[in-house]
């Protein structure tokens, strides 16, 4: 299918969505990127239409959770061009993802095509520059076939569909918008499992205490590093940052994602802003000396944690300016209104 853009056609340039009113949630868009992996190799299929798959019953992805995903982000520059931030570490986190789940990797330049295809293709659905909103990548990774028992697929498929979201967390990133999380005793990946990769079924292990804490009224859960409990581990969809007087820090965990955002944010704030950073175990009750809290990922940019309850125990954590200079300068590089010392931004070809 060659350069579906040009099958859009109207009024005005863009589709007929407030952009700005957008909450993370799915909106179908035309076209999703998709490969296929059989006898040793990876075919490419293309952009398709249609958001529904057909597998057969038997996939390992149904039954034994051999799935991975991806999230990023691709948002209108200031300078008129659309960029993604940072693809090839997405695409390298998923192929450790599929080394951990003995699947095929996906060559890098495949990924990285796939997200230009498709962001392409979808163009109209890219939200404006100032909107707030962004258009969603989500890559996925599932093994395929024939087959009941438990062990690896021989075949995959690889899709990237796209939707155009606004904030994670309802409300977004401002000195007005804390937001409460609840210290959960579940775990979301054992201590020496799945946590550090994006495998679906750490997911499924988080709707039980995601749900428990939406129903007490707070965002999110926070998990405690699962195997003594005493340490913070991340929050839900995103890993955890606090600043311990000067010092920007996180912790130092096996359970939890690597998020690039997090890497991007220690580096911007070790380079950029020249402050001291530092990854450690950050047992619980250090939340006592605690100034300023956030949570950080592509989803959930950086969200000010505002307070963190663990039962009786309540902390609360006021807003803090540095938040803001690192969501300023994180948001100014990947939308060009700020430099890109460190070569992040990758412009999609349109
Ligand atoms: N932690 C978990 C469990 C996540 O699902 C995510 C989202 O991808 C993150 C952290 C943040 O990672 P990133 O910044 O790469 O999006
Ligand atoms: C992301 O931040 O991209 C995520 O993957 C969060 C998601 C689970 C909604």
């Amino acid at each position: 299918m060659d350069k579906p853009r040009y099958y859009f056609t109207g009024d005005s340039e863009k589709v007929d969505l407030d952009f700005s009113k957008l909450d993370f949630s799915y909106i179908a868009c035309p076209y999703r990127f998709e490969a296929v992996y059989e006898y040793g190799v990876w075919r490419v299929r293309g952009l398709l239409e249609g958001s529904s798959m057909e597998i057969p019953e038997g996939s390992q992805c149904l039954h034994y959770g051999q799935q991975l995903f991806e999230g990023m982000k691709a948002q209108a520059g200031a300078d008129g061009e659309v960029y993604a931030f940072r693809p090839h570490d997405n695409a390298r986190r998923m192929n450790a993802g599929a080394r951990y789940l003995r699947g095929p990797e996906l060559p890098e330049a495949l990924f990285v095509r796939g997200i230009e295809e498709v962001v392409a293709a979808n163009l109209p659905f890219v939200p404006p520059f100032g909107s707030g909103a962004a258009l969603y990548l989500r890559p996925f990774y599932i093994g395929i076939g024939d087959n009941v028992g438990v062990k690896p697929a021989s075949r995959f498929v690889f899709r990237i569909f796209v939707t155009p979201v606004g904030p994670y967390f309802k409300g977004g990133f401002g000195a007005d918008q804390g937001k409460a999380f609840m210290v959960t005793r579940f775990d979301r990946a054992a201590p020496h499992g799945s946590g550090h990769v994006k495998a679906g079924g750490n997911y499924a292990c988080s709707f039980w205490p995601g749900v428990e804490a939406k129903t007490k009224g707070f965002a999110e859960a926070l998990y405690l590093d699962p195997a003594e409990h005493r340490y913070i581990d991340e929050i839900g969809a995103a890993n955890f940052l606090a600043f311990r007087d000067r010092t920007l820090i996180t912790p130092d965990s096996t359970s939890v994602l690597p998020s690039i955002t997090r890497e991007s944010l220690l580096q911007i704030a070790a380079e950029i802003f020249g402050w001291p950073t530092e990854r450690r175990k950050i047992p619980l009750e250090e939340l006592d000396e605690i100034r300023a809290a956030a949570c950080c990922g592509t989803a959930a940019v950086i969200t000010w944690i505002r307070q963190i309850a663990d039962g009786d125990r309540v902390w609360e954590f006021p807003f803090d300016e540095r938040w803001q200079r690192l969501y300023d300068e994180l948001v100014g590089i990947e939308t060009a209104t700020a430099a890109d010392p460190f070569g992040w931004r990758h412009r999609i070809p349109v």
